[in-house]
């Protein structure tokens, strides 16, 4: 039985991985937020010392990734995201990567029926046969914003200007390489949270699923 599969794709600190949460949690489904994938490659690749512009280092990587191992604290650091944004761009890296998303997507853990996926490439490149294909976007300003306050609340001391060029940097990369640039599916519907709180981006985003699910 095909099974009900919502891809949410979007920039940096769109919101698209608590959305995608509590999607999942309201509709009983599975939820994979893809970008772990390519978090938990980043921190193997640190960790095995190798450089991360090294394609084929990072695919090894890659096809040896631990599931297990994609809830760990330490994806969530500045440092390792960076390093994601670079070994993701790597056509060999991503290859290795889609299985595991593919499979997850068409057979869900736990008898669900159903998953929630949720990263850059879900409705254009692993699932383009998904049910509902969500875009969801913000200014780069709210979305750099979003982070300082999470930054700030996480105790640590925040140079926004930083972190505005960090995103302006990784907006960049993403959405410029030549591999499954991050762009909105033909088919998806496009949600922009930037003058939506939680509440009223996740609202938005139910009452599109349930006219197309
Ligand atoms: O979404 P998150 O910030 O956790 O993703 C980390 C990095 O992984 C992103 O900067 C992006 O380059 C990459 N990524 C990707 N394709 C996905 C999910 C994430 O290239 N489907």
């Amino acid at each position: 039985m095909a099974s009900l599969v919502i891809a949410v794709d979007g920039p940096a600190a769109a919101g698209k991985g608590t959305l995608a949460r509590r999607l999942a949690a309201e509709l009983r489904l599975a939820h994979l937020d893809t970008g772990a994938l390519y978090r938990a490659t980043a921190r193997d690749v640190l960790a095995a010392g190798i450089e991360p512009n090294d394609a084929e280092g990072a695919a090894a990587i890659a096809a040896k990734l631990d599931p297990a191992s994609l809830a760990d604290p330490a994806l969530r650091s500045e440092a390792v995201g960076r390093v994601a944004s670079v070994v993701s761009a790597h056509p060999s890296v991503r290859a290795a990567l889609l299985d595991y998303q593919r499979n997850f997507a068409h057979r869900p853990p736990g008898g669900a029926a159903g998953a929630v996926l949720d990263g850059r490439d879900v409705g254009t490149v692993v699932c383009p046969d998904a049910t509902v294909k969500l875009f969801v976007t913000a200014s780069v300003e709210a979305r750099a914003d979003r982070r300082v306050r999470e930054l700030e609340a996480a105790g640590g001391p925040v140079d926004a200007g930083a972190v505005l060029a960090d995103m302006v940097a990784r907006d960049e990369r993403d959405t410029k390489r030549s591999a499954a640039p991050l762009r909105p599916a033909h088919d998806a519907v496009v949600l922009d949270t930037s003058g939506l709180d939680a509440d009223e981006a996740f609202e938005a985003a139910l009452a599109i699923v349930r006219a197309r699910a």
